[in-house]
């Protein structure tokens, strides 16, 4: 702030004194500047500021008590800007650290052209004296805390000369009010996203502003139909009003601003179809987005007249049909989605050669056919979903022109020849999130030592093929593999010895197969799993497309995913190595449907993160270990169908598990169960007494003492 305080100083004296300029230093103009009556500012605006700081909280004044000191010349205070002639015109204090209201003193200042105070904590409500001012142009408020409604205008002044309007994400609620807005002839740009205003949407602003350029009524709860008043005259470019309850569908006038270059409604409950004789009209548009709003119909072949369009957003709609060839010519497209729609037919038919292209998502349609060679061209792709579709062939060799690619799922589809796909796939340098499962049906995973590259793979899927084949070792070579999915394969073997080389390895998926053997000790090594530290070093970039791991949850990062070790439903055998107790960043650990033997390593309580434990359907024997209840965080815990015997551990998350949790090992007994463990016959046996002396020794600790004496 200081040199613009000193440039606008300068600018201020240049006028007053122009031909000394050239002649004197800064520090004699600023000398000047201060002995110079002309250009302090008056007591009237100095007491207005010092009501405003008056209205701060102590510790909430952003240190402005070391410049805002009464006596001294206002327009040197920090954040304020004044006028040649010393009158305030800018009180820019963003990001400042403010809390407290903000003070009604502020519409003292007669002079106030720009009032910034968006991102501090302000609070309380947004005063008629600011919004219906005589003299201020730009009034930013956004990201405060501020809240209550907005007031109506008592006696409409004819032209305010408000111009542009932040009260973005705060607090506000009620109706918006309309006749005050009839007032504001001047604005330009109103963003109020961010709120809880709720009512229909304010009608009037764009029929009475000439100039209004910028509307932004996203993230409230605007309900009713679009309604905006828009004259012929219209100069609206900015239309934003997605993440709002209204209904209905596109009205027509909104066809009639053909200035938009924005248009964004997405996550609406509307309906009915894009007309093409309409859309057609907005020639200008360069974002159009109108995804999760209930549309129909077909993508009409007007579209390719949006020469100038850059996003489109039509995903989870109703719409079907195929897509019109002339899609192909808005050839400045950059982000393309109509995810999870019923479109059908051949992508082929639209000419993708797109060289902006980088995002294009077509998952959950119905499409068919090949991928189209054209998308081979758009050499500036990064990420391409495919996904949940009935996409078959074969992988191009042009496929290596996709040189940025980074992000590529085809998971769900009926693509043949993994062998080929891997080997096709692999000069696409950039690949970091490969996605595809649930293709390839029955072939076997390539062994094949030819296949290399994929250096920065981070995420690798080929789960639910089902593939026959062992653990292949070119996986071994996938140094900055985090997520490995194999799941719902016929993999048989053993878990390879080398995993503990996988170093960035977090998230190991190898369930429902056939591999047999022990659990490695190698896989108490990775070292993701080992500390935070090492975790801390998970990428941290968005992916370029969310990843879906179940249909409702998405991921937008991939250190966002929960670590794990699934290990469920194979022919594992063997002790659970005490080793596994090092992994104590595991959030998720299931090694059920196994025929594990042996007790339950005391090790396992010392996986402080962990969520879910299930280690159901094996052969384990011995007691639970009470000091289990210490995991905080588990939140599913099963060892049904086991042999399990003694008292089942309670206190903290043990006192929210179910009957189902424990069923099937009929020497369990406590409270929890409804097992009185002292009415069984015959229990004490050498042998339990001897499980029983490690959960003793836990159980002093943990207050399930008395029990475990009368038990014993
Ligand atoms: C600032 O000083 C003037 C004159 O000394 C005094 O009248 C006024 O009350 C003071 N304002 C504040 C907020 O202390
Ligand atoms: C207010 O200040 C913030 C931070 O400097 C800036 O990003 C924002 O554009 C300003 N608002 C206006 C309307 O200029
Ligand atoms: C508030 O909105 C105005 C108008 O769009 C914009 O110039 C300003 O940068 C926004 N403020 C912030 C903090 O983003
Ligand atoms: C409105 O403000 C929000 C932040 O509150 C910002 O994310 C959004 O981009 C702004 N809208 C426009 C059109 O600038
Ligand atoms: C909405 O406002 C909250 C609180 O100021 C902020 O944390 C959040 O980022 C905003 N959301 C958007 C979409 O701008
Ligand atoms: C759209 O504009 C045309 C003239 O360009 C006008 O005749 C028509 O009434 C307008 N439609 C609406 C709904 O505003
Ligand atoms: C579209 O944009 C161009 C250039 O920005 C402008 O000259 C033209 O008037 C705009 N068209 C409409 C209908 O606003
Ligand atoms: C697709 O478009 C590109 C560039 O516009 C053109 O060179 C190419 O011939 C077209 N391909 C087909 C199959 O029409
Ligand atoms: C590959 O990815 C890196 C890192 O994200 C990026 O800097 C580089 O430009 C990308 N290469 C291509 C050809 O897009
Ligand atoms: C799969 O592709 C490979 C190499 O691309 C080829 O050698 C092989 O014959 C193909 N297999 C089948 C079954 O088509
Ligand atoms: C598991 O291993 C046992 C003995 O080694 C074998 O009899 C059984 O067929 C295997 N089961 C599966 C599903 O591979
Ligand atoms: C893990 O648990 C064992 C036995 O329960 C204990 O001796 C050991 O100190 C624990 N290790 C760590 C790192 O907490």
């Amino acid at each position: 702030l200081y040199p613009t305080f000193i440039h606008k100083l300068l600018a201020g004296v240049g006028k007053i004194r122009e031909k000394a300029m050239p002649f004197l230093g800064v520090a004699v103009v600023l000398l000047l500047s201060l002995a110079s009556p002309a250009s302090s500012c008056t007591e009237q605006e100095r007491g207005a500021l010092l009501g405003f700081l008056g209205g701060l909280m102590p510790g909430g004044n952003g240190g402005l008590k070391v410049s805002w000191v009464n006596g001294t010349d206002c327009c040197k205070w920090e954040g304020i800007v004044c006028s040649s002639d010393g009158t305030v015109t800018d009180v820019l204090l963003a990001s400042k650290g403010l809390r407290g209201v903000i003070s009604s003193s502020l519409g003292d200042l007669a002079g106030l052209k720009r009032l910034n105070l968006s991102h501090n904590w302000l609070e309380g409500s947004l005063l008629t004296e600011l919004v219906f001012s005589r003299s201020i142009i730009v009034l930013d408020v956004s990201f405060n805390r501020l809240d209550g409604h907005l007031q109506e205008l008592q006696s409409p002044n004819p032209a305010l000369p408000l111009q542009v309007l932040n009260i973005s994400s705060n607090l506000f609620t009620g109706h918006f009010p309309s006749t005050a807005w009839g007032a504001m002839k001047n604005l330009v740009a109103l963003n109020a996203s961010n709120n809880s205003f709720t009512g229909q949407m304010p009608s009037s602003i764009c029929t009475n502003a000439p100039s209004f350029a910028m509307l932004d009524l996203s993230y409230n709860q605007f309900s009713g139909t679009i309604s905006l008043g828009l004259g012929s005259r219209s100069m609206l470019k900015v239309l934003k009003v997605g993440h709002n309850s209204l209904s209905g569908a596109l009205p027509v006038e909104l066809f009639n601003a053909t200035t938009l270059e924005q248009l964004s409604l997405p996550n609406n409950f509307l309906q009915g179809v894009l007309d093409g004789s309409h859309i057609a009209k907005l020639s200008n548009l360069t974002v159009l987005n109108l995804g999760s709003t209930g549309l129909s119909g077909k993508i009409p072949d007007s579209v390719g007249q949006l020469k100038r369009l850059e996003e489109l957003y039509l995903d989870n709609n109703n719409m079907s049909g195929e897509l019109p060839s002339a899609l192909g010519n808005c050839s400045n497209l950059r982000y393309i989605t109509i995810r999870n729609n019923s479109f059908i037919g051949d992508l082929s038919t639209v000419n993708f050669t797109m060289l902006d292209l980088r995002i294009a998502d077509f998952s959950m349609n119905l499409f068919t056919g090949p991928i189209p060679e054209s998308i081979y061209s758009c050499s500036n792709l990064v990420a391409l979903r495919l996904a949940y579709n009935n996409f078959h062939g074969h992988f191009s060799p042009r496929i290596g022109n996709l040189r940025s690619l980074s992000f590529f799922s085809i998971t769900n589809n009926s693509f043949k020849n993994i062998t080929n796909a891997l080997q096709m796939l692999k000069s696409c340098k950039n690949l970091t999130s490969l996605l595809i499962g649930i293709n390839f049906k029955g072939e076997t995973i390539p062994q094949d030592e030819t296949i290399d590259g994929f250096e920065n793979l981070q995420v690798l899927t080929i789960d639910d093929c089902p593939l026959v084949g062992q653990d292949p070792l070119w996986i071994s070579n996938l140094e900055n593999l985090g997520m490995l999915d194999l799941s719902l394969n016929q993999l048989t073997g053993q878990i390879p010895s080398w995993i503990d080389g996988l170093g960035f390895l977090f998230f190991l998926d190898i369930s429902s197969n056939q591999l047999s053997g022990n659990i490695p000790t190698a896989l108490s090594k990775l070292p993701m799993l080992l500390s935070e530290r090492n975790a801390a070093k998970l990428d941290t970039r968005f992916l370029e497309l969310p990843a879906f791991w179940t249909p409702l949850r998405q991921y937008r990062t991939v250190g966002a995913f929960p670590s794990k070790l699934c290990l469920d439903n194979n022919n594992f055998t063997g002790v659970i190595p005490p080793e596994i107790g090092q992994l104590k960043m595991l959030d998720i650990l299931n090694l059920s449907s196994n025929s594990l033997t042996g007790e339950i390593p005391q090790e396992i309580c010392n996986l402080t993160n962990l969520q879910t434990l299930d280690l159901s359907d094996n052969q384990l024997t011995g007691a639970i270990p009470s000091a289990l209840s210490d995991l905080h965080f588990l939140s599913r815990f099963d060892v049904s169908n086991n042999k399990l015997e003694g008292e089942v551990p309670s206190g903290g998350q043990f006192d929210s598990f179910s009957n189902s949790s424990y069923s099937g090992n009929p020497k369990l007994c406590g409270p929890m169960i409804n097992n009185d463990c002292n009415s069984r016959p015959s229990s004490a046996s050498g042998k339990r007494r001897n499980n029983l002396r490690p959960a003793l020794v836990i159980g002093i600790t943990a207050g399930g003492l008395i029990a475990l004496i009368l038990n014993g």
